[in-house]
């Protein structure tokens, strides 16, 4: 994408200051999804910035909520299939779960040990990356389901956290870096 697209996404995000809690700079992508151009470019800058050619991986899993907000879109666009990675106690048996820690909190997610074929190559996808807490404890999942994480594709990362340090020797993309 251009320089004007890229502009166009990083001026869409809205930035909200003492939520969910005091000291955190809540960063906000839902007005990108509810842009026409803004989705469009989106797709293209994530597609364009893929941590790995797009025939390295088989698959896309994204992380509730946000994840799941264009994880799935971003597959249809690469010609992949989508595996969700759910917040604790919405799946059916069989499922594995990891418990990990948030910028602002704590969670579970879990994930059907069938919906990962043993060996594949999974690209996880995610809005945000903070503490890489939340990250972290999906692509556990993933090995621990039997597939391979093959990266991580962020929209925005957060500077200072150190979250892309926890995600090991994967390749990583994100789009808009920011305090
Ligand atoms: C947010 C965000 C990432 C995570 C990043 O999810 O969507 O998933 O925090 O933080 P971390 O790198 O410190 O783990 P959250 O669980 O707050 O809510 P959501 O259900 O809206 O995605
Ligand atoms: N998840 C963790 N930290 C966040 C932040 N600052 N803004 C939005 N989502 C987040
Ligand atoms: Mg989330």
């Amino acid at each position: 994408v251009g320089a004007e697209d890229a502009e166009y996404l990083v001026s869409l995000v809205r930035s909200i200051p003492g939520f969910p809690k005091e000291g955190i700079i809540f960063r906000d992508f839902m007005p990108v999804l509810a842009d026409a151009r803004g989705l469009d470019v989106l797709m293209r800058a994530l597609e364009a910035a893929l941590p790995l050619p797009a025939d390295e991986f088989d698959s896309i899993a994204g992380l509730e909520s946000r994840g799941f907000l264009f994880g799935p879109a971003l597959a249809h666009h690469l010609g992949k299939g989508f595996i969700a990675i759910r917040k604790a106690g919405k799946l059916p048996p069989e499922t594995i779960g990891e418990s990990y820690e948030l910028e602002y909190g704590t969670a579970t997610v879990e994930i059907e040990t069938a919906a990962v074929a043993p060996g594949e190559r999974v690209l996880i996808v995610d809005d945000l990356i903070a503490t890489g807490g939340t990250a972290k404890a999906g692509a556990d999942l993933i090995e621990k389901a039997g597939g391979t994480v093959a990266g991580f594709s962020f929209v925005m990362g957060l500077d200072g956290l150190d979250g892309l340090d926890r995600l090991g020797d994967v390749p990583v993309s994100t789009l808009i870096s920011m305090p």
